[in-house]
């Protein structure tokens, strides 16, 4: 699948999202090494810190389903800047892959593209 695909998946998969609160739809499509792809969106809570991310959402539906070997995340959303995962997003990914190639679009469609561990180089772990 090219990223573009990916990313288009990631696209609808915001159109579900339940945001109340900010208004702020993210979509994220996490592909694993068998090519399975978990779609996420954002999940607002009037508890505001209660919010799940997309790219939590996604990645808990793939290791509830047996899935731990993560590949390549796409995050769909429309801001001005590229919706770029949270900290607390970075450090949840990185338990299952500091290799996996994150891409970030942004309003319009264009998406940059990194590997996890250039975007969290020192995760916590024990
Ligand atoms: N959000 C995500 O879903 N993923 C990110 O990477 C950054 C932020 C959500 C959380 C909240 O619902 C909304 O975007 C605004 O912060």
């Amino acid at each position: 699948m090219t990223d573009r695909q990916l990313m288009d998946i990631a696209e609808q998969a915001s159109k579900m999202a339940y945001v109340p609160y900010s208004r702020f739809a993210v979509g994220a499509a996490l592909e694993c090494s068998d090519g399975t792809v978990f779609t996420g969106c954002n999940v607002e809570n009037a508890a505001l810190g209660s919010t799940i991310c997309a790219e939590r959402t996604a990645a808990c539906k793939a290791v509830s389903e047996g899935h731990t070997d993560f590949a390549r995340i796409a995050i769909w959303g429309e801001g001005k800047d590229y919706c770029m995962p949270c900290g607390a997003c970075r450090q949840f990914l990185s338990e299952f892959s500091t290799d996996m190639e994150v891409l970030c679009a942004k309003a319009g469609g264009r998406y940059v593209s990194y590997r996890l561990r250039e975007l969290m180089p020192h995760t916590f772990n024990y």
